[in-house]
């Protein structure tokens, strides 16, 4: 079972506003898309931890279903705070979008089963678990059943160390979930996205991964805590996890070879993730 790890394209249909990169937004989407259609042969595939568009609106989520079309490949969704998240329940109600949204629901995949959680608050950027979402998780962690459970949430259920971006990570409900996670006999892997920096980290057991975003990484303005690491353009990558039945899991981060990064599209405040 191989599968890609996206996150936070922000796809915007029209001019944003208030963002230096966002002119450049669609391109290098596109060049993300033509990334994963070169290697869509060995995906089985692609996850998408929310925001998947910018301004939440209908005209938005249709061209990221045309961006992503060619690719022919199942793209499992959540949503992210820029996604409404009303605006994305709307298109699921309509449609659009439901055959891959995640939310409050498990997909069995074989090896792997997904379980999606929506972790939005409508106009904030700061999220929260409702007590279903973590009734879910309960019952899913305490199944008998054998395959590998991935979590897939908008916010990661951890501050990363990154002083501007641990306020926005604030997740009302963390505290709970990681005692559900710390209990399980066989602990989840738990995919993220919202904090525009590709990052790994080991959490109560769970391998956790936050995908960076292609279209608006956050770099070289903010360094872990008050320590001099200040990654590069690798932040503008995805991941590529291979998971077999015996337990293997590999993960291989995979660099956008962007448009955009041609132009400067690098944000140095947190403001609009
Ligand atoms: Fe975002």
């Amino acid at each position: 079972m191989r599968f890609a790890h996206i996150s936070d394209l922000h796809v915007c249909s029209g001019p944003a506003a208030g963002a230096t990169a966002r002119e450049d937004i669609i391109a290098t989407v596109e060049a993300l898309a033509g990334d994963l259609a070169r290697i869509a042969g060995c995906l089985d595939f692609i996850v998408l931890s929310g925001d998947m568009t910018d301004d939440a609106r209908p005209e938005s989520f249709r061209k990221l279903e045309e961006l992503f079309a060619p690719l022919a490949l199942p793209i499992f969704t959540v949503p992210g705070n820029h996604d409404g998240p009303a605006a994305y329940f709307r298109e699921v109600a309509s449609g659009r979008l439901a055959e891959g949204d995640l939310t409050g629901r498990v997909v069995d995949l074989g090896a792997v089963r997904l379980l999606g959680l929506d972790t939005c608050v409508e106009n904030e950027a700061t999220g929260a678990l409702s007590a279903q979402a973590l009734d879910l998780v309960a019952r899913e962690l305490d199944s008998n059943d054998l395959s590998q459970l991935i979590i897939v949430m908008h916010h990661p259920p951890f501050a990363p160390g990154l002083r501007q971006f641990d306020e926005i990570v604030r997740l009302e409900g963390a505290a709970e979930l990681a005692r559900l996670v710390a209990g399980a006999a066989r602990a989840p892997i738990v995919l993220s996205g919202h904090v525009h920096r590709a990052y790994q980290a080991r959490w109560n057991g769970a391998n956790c991964f936050v995908a960076g975003s292609a279209v608006l990484p956050f770099t070289a303005e903010h360094p872990y805590g008050d320590g001099p690491i200040r990654p590069s353009a690798e932040q503008r990558c995805y991941f590529v996890h291979a998971i077999d039945a015996d337990g293997m899991h590999v993960v291989t981060p995979q660099p956008v070879r962007s448009v955009a990064s041609a132009r400067e599209p690098t944000r140095a405040d947190p403001d609009g993730v």
